[in-house]
This record gives structure tokens, C-alpha cells and sequence, in this order.
């Protein structure tokens, strides 16, 4: 047996071998329920007079939605911005098919506080995370 890095040229084969390898075990995880694997991701943003003052990317992988990332231009930040997008972005993940959103984020950062705030619940430590801080992983149920 041999291991080796994928080529472009053997995509197809690969493609096969999932086709006839994954509804077995689809079925023995997930029973009737299959979820839907397609992946779908957005972006929306806010504009004034044509400026963009804030942005929210939003991927959705196997029925469950991810903040990819959120960012309000910082004069624009306080004034209720932040929470029209996530919201927004939260009605147009549950139209998708999400019923659930979740988002990783610095413990100590004010962007934690801005989650709870909407509701979000923190369901992990992630000790040792991106540029090795800690971080917290969050959740909603939509
Ligand atoms: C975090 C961020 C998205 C918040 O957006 P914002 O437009 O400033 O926040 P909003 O004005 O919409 O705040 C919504 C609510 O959250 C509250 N809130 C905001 N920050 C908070 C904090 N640190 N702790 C508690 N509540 C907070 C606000 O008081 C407001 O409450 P209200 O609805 O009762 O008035 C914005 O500051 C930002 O872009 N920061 C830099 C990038 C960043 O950190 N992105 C997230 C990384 S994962």
C-alpha cells in the first residue's frame, strides 16, 4: 500500500471512491436523517453612500452555519451595526437550511461580550488558539 499526495488528475477516481464508500457509513451516523452536505456561503455588507462600513461572511457546511468573519468599521462600530448583521446573517443561514450558527473568538476580546449579548453560548476553551491565544467556541440555536 502506497500513500501519496493527491493529484488534479485523479479528482475523478477519488470522486468514485466517496460515491461508493460514504452512504454505508452516511447511514450507519446518520440513519433516515442525512443532513445536506452541500456547502453554501455568503457575504453581506453594509454600505453608506456607497462606503462599506461593515461586512459579515458567513459558511454553511453540513446544516450548521460558521461566522467565518465580522468586521464594522471602527466609526461605525456601537451603533447597532454589528447586531443588524449578525441578525441578518442568521435569517438568511435558516432560510439556507442552518439550525445552528457557531463562531470562534478570542476570550478576552470584546466580541465575546458582543455574542453573549445576542445570545450566543460559549461551548468550549480552545487553549493554545490562533497566534496561540486562547480562544472560546460559541454557539445558537436558530
Ligand atoms: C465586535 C463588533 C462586530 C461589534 O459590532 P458593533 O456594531 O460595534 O456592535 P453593536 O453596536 O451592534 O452592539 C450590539 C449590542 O451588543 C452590545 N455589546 C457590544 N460589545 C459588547 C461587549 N463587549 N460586551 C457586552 N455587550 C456588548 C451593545 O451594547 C449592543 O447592545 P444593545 O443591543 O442592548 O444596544 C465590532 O466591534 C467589530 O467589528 N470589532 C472588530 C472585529 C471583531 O472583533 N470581529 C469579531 C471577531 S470574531
Amino acid at each position: 500500500m502506497q500513500i501519496t499526495e493527491l493529484q488534479s488528475n485523479e479528482q475523478n477516481i477519488l470522486q468514485s471512491f466517496k460515491d461508493k464508500e460514504y452512504p454505508a457509513t452516511d447511514n450507519e451516523h446518520y440513519g433516515d436523517n442525512i443532513p445536506d452536505f452541500t456547502e453554501k456561503e455568503f457575504t453581506l455588507i453594509s454600505k453608506e453612500s456607497e462606503v462599506i462600513t461593515g461586512q459579515i461572511h458567513i459558511v454553511i457546511r453540513y446544516g450548521i452555519a460558521y461566522i467565518d468573519s465580522l468586521l464594522i468599521g471602527t466609526e461605525y462600530r456601537g451603533k447597532g451595526l454589528g447586531k443588524q448583521l449578525v441578525e441578518m446573517a442568521e435569517l438568511k443561514a435558516k432560510k439556507d437550511g442552518a439550525h445552528k450558527i457557531w463562531l470562534e473568538t478570542g476570550s478576552t476580546w470584546s466580541a465575546r461580550g458582543f455574542y453573549e449579548k445576542l445570545g450566543y453560548t460559549v461551548r468550549a476553551i480552545l487553549p493554545n488558539d490562533v497566534g496561540h491565544q486562547e480562544c472560546v467556541l460559541m454557539d445558537k440555536m436558530l
